[in-house]
């Protein structure tokens, strides 16, 4: 391998790497937005409400809990009273006939709620306790149909109790009290529970809220937080967003995928009611067959770039949803532009503009930096071929408004030539790739050829989709391959970013249902616990190990691997077809003279590497390399044994212009020399 430090190499794009993110895999409501409560607003309105339960310490008490809506058939017309407003519209209603001990509310959260030690978590939650009486009708409306009331008696005042406890109900981990006052308005309750210092981290735990007093009591909005990242107000968890910071990404493209689509045009990510107080936000349907809380919104999704100090690639809906349906280029589109533009301005307009002063308002003063916005989402699904005429009259707007802000158009023409963007060029074009090890390898060089006249290409999704839930060692050598080719031709590739992030591992115990909707993601979790992939450690490494500028590099007699042919091909007496073993990519940093030289070993022999450093005044004896490997491909971590592959750094010694470096078997080796 001869890298040629006096030919001059182009930039390396300062944005390539960065994260994709959209709620699939439980991503944000039991993932990354730290609230923990399952359905806080009861719509995900089965009759039985998702995640809740009755608790009864007595089995000789009589109570039960039932939703009240004011938009479901089947609730009484007379119970229709109990919205506090047009969003939270579905309440819990508790009602309880005969009390001998206690009798409550239980909310399992997302596969349990998480305990830990000397934990303070922020309760809240809306109650009303109404006292009985004839619901009010006007003279001319008929007797409702519904079982009358009347052998529940009055809510008296007086506490309820509010905790955290094991699923049995034996062990408090920890509890409050708040005082309802007899009130027949909803009224809301908050208070601090705080976990002893000794108890057992755990996810078998509930959240509760009861009383020993007999009455009808109305419940909404309930909320539990545990301490967030950076403390912030309905914020993240924190251990997911450290490992996300640790990544250092340069952008994270949102709000999906498909996600920002919705299977109806319908149910396009409602970024208006995403902002502002959770009593707000209505939730919506999302895509991937849950539905979305929308705690995580417009701007939760923007302080989480601030977070990460990476720049926002906002998404933007552009008129085609999965199911198929469009709206064609013309007047119509014209709405989904003005909402588009009415975005942008709140994420980038300061106190003059209508959004930018709603932003302000909503606690977030400062404008955030915005570079580029995506028009649509893998738009080569609309059969109609109107991506086009969309593409351009949403350019069109946007540029007119907004002349420094670059459009990516998600139709690559190399891939969908007839339905990319015809005339004017879009300037970068978004290319997804979902591919098995063996093609990743096969192709970790696709884009060395690539036209270069060409628009700049973002690859916006990517994955080596091998291991379940979260992708095993072999994907890594995958994705390290791939990444190889992206920074070989990071003039060319100027964003990545691989797709899924998240995944929540959790099944139901009862049925063995998954959480999760896509195999194949980067960072597990459940309730109390995290882990990063394979993957997840190469993506990191290769983001924080880059310099500025790309070494041009010749790597000869790279020995080459077989596919193993399918029973069929060799039936037919097909010739096996070959991919290397070996891949590279070198960057040097101009201003400190580090060369990161990265080899990738993805066959099960050792390879002896004679390493040449042309025209390189001086280099220190000793590099440290960082090495990621295990002993078979199908290696990985997993929710119980997270920390099983770990990149492990050391320090080589011996290290001159020309030196031989032993690349150990199933292998991903990132090497820092530092030149003169
Ligand atoms: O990453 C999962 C899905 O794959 C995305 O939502 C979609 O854009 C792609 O098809």
């Amino acid at each position: 391998l001869t890298l040629d430090i006096n030919k001059p190499g182009a930039d390396v794009s300062p944005m390539l790497y960065g994260l994709m993110t959209e709620e699939i895999n439980h991503s944000y409501d039991g993932g990354l937005y730290a609230e923990l409560i399952r359905n806080r607003i009861f719509k995900d309105n089965k009759k039985i409400p998702d995640g809740w339960s009755l608790v009864k310490d007595n089995a000789a008490d009589t109570a039960n809990i039932k939703l009240m809506a004011t938009s479901e058939e089947y609730v009484p017309y007379d119970e229709r009273k109990h919205a506090i407003n047009g969003s939270l519209t579905t309440c819990l209603r508790l009602t309880v006939e005969k009390a001998s001990g206690r009798v409550g509310i239980a909310n399992e959260g997302y596969w349990g709620i998480p305990v830990t030690p000397a934990t303070a978590y922020k309760a809240s939650f809306y109650l009303k306790g109404t006292e009985r009486s004839e619901p009010f009708r006007w003279p001319w409306e008929p007797k409702p149909n519904t079982p009358p009331l009347a052998d529940i008696p009055n809510n008296t005042p007086g506490p309820i109790t509010v905790s955290i406890e094991s699923k049995d109900g034996k062990t408090v981990y920890a509890s409050g009290t708040i005082q309802l006052e007899k009130s027949m308005y909803w009224k809301k309750y908050e208070l601090t529970l705080t976990t002893a210092g000794n108890i057992q981290p755990t996810k078998d735990a509930r959240f509760v809220i009861s009383t020993d007093r007999t009455g009808l009591y109305y419940f909404n909005l309930v909320s539990l937080f545990p301490p967030t990242f950076n403390n912030r107000e309905n914020g993240n968890r924190q251990d997911l967003m450290q490992m996300l910071v640790d990544m250092k990404p340069k952008f994270l493209r949102f709000p999906g995928g498909n996600y920002l689509e919705g299977p109806l045009i319908t149910d396009a990510f409602p970024w208006k009611t995403t902002l502002g107080m959770l009593e707000n936000r209505p939730g919506h349907n999302g895509s991937w067959g849950y539905r979305a809380s929308d705690g995580m919104g417009l701007l939760e999704f923007l302080e989480w770039c601030e977070d990460m100090g990476a720049e926002p690639l906002l998404g933007l809906y552009a008129g085609y949803s999965l199911q198929g349906d469009h709206v064609d280029s013309g007047p119509l589109l014209k709405t989904y532009i003005d909402d588009a533009l009415d975005e942008i301005e709140y994420v980038t307009g300061d106190a003059n503009t209508y959004w930018g002063a709603k932003r302000i308002a909503d606690g977030h003063p400062a404008p955030f930096k915005l570079t580029y916005v995506e028009i649509g989402n893998e738009d080569w699904f609309d059969r109609s071929n109107s991506y086009d005429g969309r593409f351009k009259q949403f350019r069109e707007a946007i540029e007119a408004k907004y002349p420094n802000l670059i459009c990516i158009s998600t139709i690559p023409a190399t891939q969908y030539p007839s339905m990319s963007v015809k005339g004017k060029e879009a300037a970068v074009v978004d290319e997804h790739y979902y591919r098995n090890a063996w093609d990743m390898w096969e192709n970790a060089s696709q884009y060395d050829t690539y036209d270069r006249k060409g628009p700049k290409i973002f690859v916006g999704e990517w994955a080596t989709r091998e291991g379940i839930p979260t992708t095993n060692l072999n994907a890594a050598f995958g994705d390290a391959a791939w990444m190889t080719g992206m920074e070989r031709n990071s003039d060319l590739i100027i964003m990545s970013c691989y797709a899924p992030l998240f995944v929540n591992v959790s099944k139901d115990s009862a049925t063995g249902t998954r959480a999760w909707q896509w195999d194949s993601d980067l960072i597990g979790y459940d309730a109390l616990n995290s882990y990063g992939s394979p993957s997840y450690y190469v993506q990191k490494l290769f983001n924080l190990y880059l310099g500025n500028k790309i070494v041009p590099a010749t790597f000869e007699n790279v020995p080459l691997q077989n596919k193993p042919l399918s029973k069929t091909d060799s039936a037919e007496g097909k010739k096996p077809v070959s991919a290397p073993t070996l891949f590279y990519s070198a960057t040097r940093n101009d201003a400190t003279g580090i060369i990161y030289l990265k080899i990738v070993n993805a066959s099960a022999k050792k390879q002896n590497i004679k390493i040449n450093l042309k025209c390189v005044a001086t280099i220190e004896p000793e590099a440290t390399m960082i090495v990621i490997k295990g002993n078979q491909p199908d290696d990985t971590n997993t929710i119980m044994n997270r920390e099983n592959i770990l990149p492990v750094t050391s320090t080589i010694k011996g290290i001159k212009t020309s030196f031989t470096k032993t690349i150990d078997p199933y292998s991903v080796n990132i090497i820092e020399l530092k030149t003169g």
